[in-house]
This record gives C-alpha cells, structure tokens and sequence, in this order.
C-alpha cells in the first residue's frame, strides 16, 4: 500500500538525486544538471512557499517511491511527478498521482490541474491519462502535450 506525506528538509538530498536523474532531466524543460547549492536555494523556497506542496509516497516500510509536487496558479494548479528510478514501470506512477491530487484537494479548494508532458514521454502521459487528465493542447514551440484534469472530489 503506497501512502503520502508532504516534503520535509530532511527530504532535501533525495529529492535532488531523484531531479538530476537521467530520464527525469531528460523530461524536463531544461536538460542541465542540477547543482546542490541550486538545489537546496531552490527546495527552501518551495517548502516556504504557501502556492507550492510536494508530497512524498511510501511504501508499506516506509521507503520513499516519488514525489508529486503542485504549483498553483491562480485558480489551477500545476503538476511535476517523478518515480523513484529504481521503482518505475510497476504501476507506482498510476497509484501515487491519484493519492497525491486526493491529499492535496482535501486541504485546497483547488479541483483543476494542469501537467506539461514532453510529446516522447509516454510513461508519464499514460500515467496522466490514467488519472483521467485529457489532452488539451499541443505546445509546438515547448514539445510537449497540455494535459488538464478537474478533479470531482
Ligand atoms: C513518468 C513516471 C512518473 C511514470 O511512473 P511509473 O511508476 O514508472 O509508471 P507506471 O509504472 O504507473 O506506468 C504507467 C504506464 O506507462 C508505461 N511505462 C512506464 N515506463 C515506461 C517506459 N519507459 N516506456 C514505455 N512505457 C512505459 C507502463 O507500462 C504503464 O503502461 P499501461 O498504462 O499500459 O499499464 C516515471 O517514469 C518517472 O518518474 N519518469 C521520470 C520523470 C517524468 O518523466 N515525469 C513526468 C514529467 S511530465
């Protein structure tokens, strides 16, 4: 059973080898390597941040799996997931977004969620779809699908 948790410092170092993993650089918008120091500013800002929540999934023994991290905006609010390396391509992506958007509506009004998805990256998009985010729109100049979803929870 895979439960979730917000972020905390002691979550900094994971979070910054699971952002400069290979295929989660290669996801991103910006390919570069990510510094600790770059990291760390960055992390500090996002748990001080009241429009920013990143949640932590665990398994059964308490073993840290992914991260789901929502960016709101106005209204909307945006979506970045990433799986542990090791633990991708077992089904954790398409339970751990689903827990992750029922915790986070459970303490915000927000219900509408955006995700950019680069066009190759057909892990995450079944991982959106499955959720029951709809394609809304190609970004030509950014490569990447607009997927959104409205949550009914
Ligand atoms: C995208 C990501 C979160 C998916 O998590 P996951 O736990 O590996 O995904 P799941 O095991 O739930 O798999 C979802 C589907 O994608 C498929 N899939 C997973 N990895 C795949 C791969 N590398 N190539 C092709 N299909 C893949 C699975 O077979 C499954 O297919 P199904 O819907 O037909 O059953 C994970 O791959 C990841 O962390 N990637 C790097 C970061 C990233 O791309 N984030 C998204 C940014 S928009």
């Amino acid at each position: 059973m895979i439960t979730v948790r917000q972020a905390n410092e002691a979550d900094a170092e994971m979070l910054w080898i699971w952002a400069n993993d290979e295929v989660v650089r290669q996801s991103a918008f910006s390919s570069d390597s990510i510094s600790w120091s770059d990291h760390i500013d960055w992390f500090h800002s996002k748990l001080n941040d009241p429009k920013c929540r990143i949640y932590i999934g665990e398994d059964e023994s308490g073993q840290a799996i992914g991260q789901v991290r929502f960016d709101v905006c106005g209204i909307r609010a945006e979506i970045d997931i990433s799986v542990a390396p090791h633990r991708r391509k077992r089904g954790i992506g398409k339970v751990l977004l689903p827990l992750c958007i029922e915790a986070f509506g459970q303490s915000t009004r927000i219900v509408r969620f955006d995700a950019y998805v680069k066009l190759d990256n057909v892990a995450s998009e079944a991982v959106f779809r499955a959720t029951g985010f709809e394609k809304a729109s190609i970004d030509q100049l950014r490569h990447c699908f607009h997927y959104t979803y409205e949550s009914t929870g």
